[in-house]
């Protein structure tokens, strides 16, 4: 567990060792020593170490961090591989809080060992490691370089954390030329010790960061991922590029850093449960960044689009749908005050038309109006360059309009055209208003914020149910197939144990003969169906194993005895324990409650249509364990299902709250027993509002004992 006293060290350490600094200026060693320097960090608390040289760029060498007179914070690590366990022995022998190994050529190329020898040194000697194959670090709060990056970012409240070194590289001359500050910039390589989730920690409590955004190819520990992110980000704005959807990229990112990628669809629901911002692009990551951490949390929905152009209204429009956001319906009396700033042709409907002929004080105009406003929560602001208009004085008039409201109301600009409105937007970012060379983007970014709002006030009002079973019961039947080597449960154990936590499920009793089968069935009455009991079938139906609708004591005595005799047929070996004489379940609407393990994130509970529908529409849905009740009344309501279940055309509502009480049920046993690896209740018979529903089949396959 990384402590956050570790990290700081690492990112804003006060004295600094560069192990491998070259003598030649192109060595990465060498660039790394003069980015420290020329970033402005005193002379004499660095460190060159090379046992070749006396001096390096006019500072004293050591030969090793051993030799160094006073504490060392940070180690930057440039030398060959091979060469890096035995520097690390330094380090520990010397007392280093943290090292940064740019080294390649680890877990990343197959050398896993190697990366372990690391860390166990490092263990051993009680510091953190970041990397290895990392570009380093650059942090604007100290004024760090120790990378081998072209110069610092420019500073600012946005850390950025990087899987990917090149990118990293990349971007720092990038966010310069879009005038994005960042407190740091760290590259995580390939995360042999301190993760994402350690820096996202550390960055949830550091006052110079507002928003963490990142770049990931995968999460090394997706249950304490969610963990640390669900107490972060109720703080501040965690968004997140997780690259790797494609299969094809999966097996790229396998062979790139090693990481394992888990389910796609876990990650979704991870980061949705966690509060956590997915973003969909590079330029998500950074519009959202800034948007995010430069506008207040908005007090309402209302959004109000102000324009030149209609057709930027018209796709500022489209896109607001798509990123959830209301755009308001405005009332007369404002409508009436935004008529004074546009001609008799323009528009108060919702975007607000100004028209072509717009000047920079008919902006100003109808921005006031619209910040004044109370009914007003957000604002967006288009401008499209025309010849009769100055991007500049547009950017003004909402710097102004902005000061002379004195509110403190979400506004995003995009100014659309050539360098000026480049350079306006870059104006504008510096005086704290997030813009936009694109209305899309301007849309983006505030749909980001109002995402943001409703991920942390789902977290805040979630909801642990508390849900009464038979734990002991349950492990009872688990080790029972256990023992005698099963790893799938028969149909009346997995009914079994779904009762024993509660799940309404249809009674089974069992038949060890055609005169018990007879006798169950009289009792129950007719029509019944047939199930065999084996503990070695599981598809009952491909072997012949389940006759449904047998609806008199003949048609019983003949279906009882072709059933085995089919069974046995198809699968001879199979051991038959009795054969189930259950009551023909009334039919409900059909819906899958299921589980499966993630290899990341743990138990994946999924809900959605069931029966046939299953493969045929893939209506499903998933989230991480242990569910909320908010988790759970999302996924009905996001399904298909969900229609069928409210009452489609005129049918009755269903018992949607049995559902629910399911899909909760499921989640318990998900987290309590462990050896559980997959079920599926398919269908679930779900009956009228009051009535309740039945668990009509039910699979569960369990981990194999190795
Ligand atoms: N302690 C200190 N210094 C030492 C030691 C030691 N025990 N042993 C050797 N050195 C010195 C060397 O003498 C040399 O200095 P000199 O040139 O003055 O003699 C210096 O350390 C560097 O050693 P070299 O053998 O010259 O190694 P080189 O600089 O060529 O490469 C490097 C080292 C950069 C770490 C290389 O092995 C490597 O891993 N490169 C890839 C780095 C990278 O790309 N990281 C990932 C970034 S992510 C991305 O995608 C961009």
């Amino acid at each position: 567990m990384a402590s956050v006293n570790h990290i700081a060290k690492l990112l804003r350490p006060s004295t600094i060792a560069v192990i491998g600094a070259a003598r030649e200026p192109n060595k990465i060693g060498h660039q790394v020593l003069r980015n420290i320097l020329e970033a402005g960090f005193p002379e004499d608390k660095v460190y060159p170490i090379n046992p070749k040289a006396n001096e390096v760029l006019g500072l004293k060498c050591y030969s090793s961090v051993k030799e160094i007179p006073g504490d060392v914070d940070l180690a930057v690590v440039a030398v060959p591989a091979k060469v890096v366990p035995q520097v690390l022995r330094d380090c520990a022998e010397k007392g280093v809080k943290a090292v940064a190994i740019i080294t390649s050529g680890f877990k990343e190329v197959g050398n896993v060992e190697a990366e372990l020898e690391l860390v166990r040194i490092a263990n051993k000697g009680g510091f953190r490691i970041l990397g290895p194959n990392i570009v380093g670090i650059c942090d604007t709060v100290k004024g760090i370089n120790a990378s081998f990056c072209q110069g610092l970012p420019l500073p600012g409240d946005v850390a950025f954390i990087t899987q990917s070194g090149a990118l990293a590289i990349a971007l720092v001359g990038w966010t310069r030329l879009k005038n994005i500050g960042l407190s740091d910039l760290v590259s995580i390589g390939n995360k042999a010790d301190i993760d994402e989730t350690d820096l996202i920690e550390f960055f949830g409590s550091d006052p110079h960061t507002k928003v963490i955004i990142a770049y990931l190819e995968g999460i090394s520990n997706g249950r304490r991922f969610m963990e640390v992110a669900k107490k972060v980000s109720v703080k501040k704005p965690i968004i997140i590029l997780k690259a790797g959807k494609a299969e094809r990229t999966i097996s790229a990112i396998k062979s790139h850093t090693g990481s394992l990628a888990g389910s796609d669809i876990a990650y979704d629901a991870a980061f949705k449960q966690s509060g956590v911002l997915r973003a969909k692009t590079f330029l998500d990551l950074f519009d959202w960044g800034i948007a995010l951490s430069k506008l207040p949390l908005p007090s309402g929905d209302n959004v109000v689009i102000i324009t030149n152009g209609g057709g930027a209204g018209v796709v500022a429009t489209d896109f607001s749908e798509e990123y959830n956001l209301k755009l308001m319906d405005v009332p007369p009396d404002l409508a009436e005050k935004f008529r004074k700033y546009m001609p008799p042709f323009g528009s108060v409907f919702n975007p607000i038309d100004l028209t072509g002929m717009a000047t920079e004080d008919w902006y100003k105009g109808a921005i006031l109006e619209a910040l004044k406003d109370d009914r007003v929560h957000s604002v967006i602001v288009l401008y499209c360059h025309t010849a009769v208009t100055d991007p500049r004085k547009i950017g003004e008039a909402v710097l102004q309009a902005k000061k002379e409201a004195n509110v403190n109301k979400p506004i995003v600009v995009s100014l659309i055209g050539g360098t000026e409105c480049a350079e306006e937007c870059s104006r504008l970012i510096e005086n704290g208003v997030p813009c936009y060379e694109s209305p899309e983007k301007a849309v983006s970014a505030l749909g980001a914020l109002y995402s943001y709002k409703r991920g942390i006030e789902r977290i805040k009002s979630v909801r642990i149910p508390k849900v009464s079973i038979r734990e002991d019961v349950a492990r009872r039947i688990i080790s029972k197939a256990l023992e005698e080597g099963r790893t799938a449960l028969t149909p009346r154990e997995s009914a079994e144990l779904a009762k024993a936590y509660g799940i309404p499920v249809l009674e089974k009793p069992l038949a060890r003969s055609l005169e018990e089968a007879i006798d169950i069935a009289e009792k129950i009455g007719y029509p019944i169906a047939l199930e065999v009991e084996s503990p070695q079938i599981i598809h009952k139906t491909e072997v012949g194993g389940i006759v449904l609708n047998v609806n008199s004591k003949e048609e019983l005595k003949a279906e009882y005895v072709r059933m085995l005799e089919n069974v046995k047929s198809k699968l001879p070996e199979a051991k038959i324990e009795g054969v189930i004489v259950r009551k023909m379940a009334e039919r409900g609407k059909e819906v899958l409650i299921g589980m499966s393990r993630d290899p990341i994130f743990g138990p994946l509970i999924a809900f959605g249509s069931g029966g046939i529908m299953v493969e045929l529409i893939k209506d499903v849905t998933f989230r991480v364990a242990p569910l909320s009740l908010e988790d759970v009344e999302e996924m009905v309501r996001e399904t298909k299902a969900y229609n069928l279940l409210k009452g489609f055309r005129g049918e009755p509502e269903s018992d949607i709250d049995v559902v629910k009480d399911v899909i909760l049920r499921v989640s318990k046993m998900a987290e309590d027993i462990e050896e559980i690896k997959e079920l599926d209740i398919n269908p679930f018979f779900v009956y009228e509002k009051g009535k309740g529903g039945l668990a009509i089949d039910i699979k569960v396959i369990l981990k194999g004992q190795n």
